[in-house]
Order: structure tokens, then C-alpha cells, then sequence
């Protein structure tokens, strides 16, 4: 094992008992009791039902804003003790949200370099940064380009740049590809799974798309502010298994629903135990 593997051993996001109540006397309970430990590395994808807690949970782990109870470590820091947070979260995490909100007066190479403002890098080192971030998500013919010059899914790409501009330990990402076509969230999800395998980043993607929960190797379930599942792949086989139980079919299957394909006869049964169990 290298040096590098055993320091993965501590994790790089923890949560204990994770609480937030928006409002005061009826206020809603977005969180309600999350524990969890996420280790270096780890590419997780938070899926749930609207108003399960998802964005909540993305934005205490980002020191976004602050819990009412329980306490976030990043990086075995708790945020309740860091002094300037701004600071903190822009050296260690980076966040992509689903409407790109890259600046439309910027260029792309300038919406880049904006995360890099407090750097002390000079001026021409940050351009040539940036020119590297835009290379690295396949659009250095686009650095001159206004968002509006750009189509959805390379303006998401960009963010993905912009997100990664101070070399963050932890990527949130809110719904990246929300608003783009299947073969534009194909694109995007390889992009994150690359820089997940290269550069061993933490990705922790909130999602309601199926085909993005399958790249990951984590599937965490929100439901009413708690965690209704947690399901860490071990096999393929398994991953598979998942992605059936969120496709039509295997909701279909779930349900027990009289209008399956007739060639599936014999085997809906077994599929449905099997999807029972994952
Ligand atoms: N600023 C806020 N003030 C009051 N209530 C809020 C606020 N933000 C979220 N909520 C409530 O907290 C709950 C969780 O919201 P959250 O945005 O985390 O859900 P979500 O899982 O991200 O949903 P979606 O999939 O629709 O984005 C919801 O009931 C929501 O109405
Ligand atoms: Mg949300």
C-alpha cells in the first residue's frame, strides 16, 4: 500500500447528528439526524425526493450555510471552529450548481480566473491556469467566447473549470447536468468520473437522474431529512442491479405492475427479490 492509500484512511467529509431547521416555531426540519463519513476519494451521489434535504445537505457540507445542530468536519476541521470560512471553502471545495451561473459579461477564460482573485498568483500564471482548467474540459478554442457564444452543456463545462480553479479536495455539485440532454450529461458525468480517477478529487453529486447516480460509487438516499439508504458498490453485478431498480422497469418490477414485457414472465419474480435486496 503507498503512502498516499493509507492517508486515505481518515475521512475527508464527516457528519454527526446533522440538523437544520429553516424557520423558528413551525419551521421545516430540511435535516433531521445525519450521520455520515465520506473518505478521500470517495464519488458519492445523493439522490431523493424533491424536498428530502438534498441542496440542504450539499450546502452544510460546503459551509454554505450553518446547521442548527450537529457539526460538519472537512478534512478532520469542524467548520464550527473555523475562523474565516470564506477562506476555508474557497482553498478546499469547489461547487458546480445546476444553473451554471458563470458571469455573461465574462469571457470563458475570465469566468475562470474569477475564484482565483485572492490568489498571489500573477496575473499570467492565473491565464495560463485557466487556459489548462479549459483544456483539461475540452474547450481551449473556447476561451474567448461569452456564455451566450456557448451551448448548455460547454457553458457547464466551463463551471466545471471554474469550479476546479483553486485545485479543491472536495467537488459538490447541485444537479449538474439538471438542464442538458442525455449525450451532454454523458459528457459532463465522464468529465467528473475522470478527475474522480485522476486526480483522486472527492465528488459528491446531488441528483435525480439515474443515469448519473450510475457512475458513482456510492448511492446515498435522502428521504424526509434522513438517510434512507446508503449503498456503497461493491460489485458491478450490484451497480447493475441499482440502476434497474431506478429505471421504469424495475419501479415497474417494484410495484408489482400487471404491464411487463411478456418475455420477462418467469424472471420477474427473482428480479424482484433481487432489487428488494439492493
Ligand atoms: N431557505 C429555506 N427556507 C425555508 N425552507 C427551506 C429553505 N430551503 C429549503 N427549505 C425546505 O427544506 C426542505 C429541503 O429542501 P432542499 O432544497 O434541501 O430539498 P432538495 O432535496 O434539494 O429538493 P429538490 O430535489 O427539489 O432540489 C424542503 O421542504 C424545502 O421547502
Ligand atoms: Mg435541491
Amino acid at each position: 500500500m503507498s503512502e498516499g492509500a493509507t492517508m486515505t484512511t481518515q475521512p475527508v467529509v464527516e457528519t454527526r447528528n446533522l440538523i437544520k431547521v429553516y424557520g423558528d416555531m413551525v419551521g421545516v426540519r430540511a435535516l433531521d439526524g445525519i450521520t455520515l463519513s465520506i473518505p478521500r476519494g470517495q464519488f458519492v451521489a445523493i439522490i431523493g425526493p424533491s424536498g428530502a434535504g438534498k441542496s440542504t445537505l450539499l450546502h452544510m457540507l460546503g459551509a454554505l450555510d450553518r446547521p442548527s445542530q450537529g457539526e460538519v468536519c472537512i478534512d478532520g476541521q469542524s467548520l464550527g471552529h473555523v475562523r474565516d470560512l470564506d477562506r476555508f471553502r474557497s482553498r478546499t471545495i469547489g461547487f458546480i450548481f445546476q444553473m451554471h451561473n458563470l458571469i455573461p459579461t465574462l469571457t470563458a477564460l475570465e469566468n475562470i480566473e474569477v475564484p482565483m482573485a485572492e490568489s498571489p498568483l500573477p496575473a499570467r500564471r492565473k491565464r495560463e491556469r485557466a487556459r489548462e482548467l479549459l483544456k483539461l474540459v475540452g474547450l481551449e478554442a473556447r476561451g474567448g467566447h461569452l456564455p451566450n457564444m456557448m451551448s448548455g452543456g460547454e457553458r457547464q463545462r466551463v463551471a466545471i473549470a471554474r469550479s476546479l480553479a483553486n485545485e479543491p479536495a472536495i467537488l459538490l455539485a447541485d444537479e449538474p447536468t439538471g438542464n442538458l440532454d442525455s449525450k451532454t450529461t454523458d459528457e459532463i458525468m465522464s468529465l467528473l468520473a475522470r478527475l474522480n480517477h485522476e486526480q483522486g478529487m472527492t465528488l459528491i453529486v446531488v441528483t435525480h437522474n439515474p443515469q448519473v447516480a450510475g457512475v458513482a460509487e456510492r448511492v446515498l438516499t435522502l428521504r424526509d431529512g434522513k438517510i434512507e439508504s446508503d449503498i456503497a458498490f461493491s460489485s458491478p453485478y450490484e451497480k447493475d442491479l441499482i440502476d434497474l431498480k431506478h429505471s421504469q422497469l424495475g419501479r415497474a418490477i417494484l410495484a408489482g405492475s400487471a404491464d411487463l414485457p411478456t418475455e420477462l414472465d418467469g424472471a420477474v419474480e427473482p428480479l424482484r427479490q433481487l432489487l428488494l435486496q439492493v
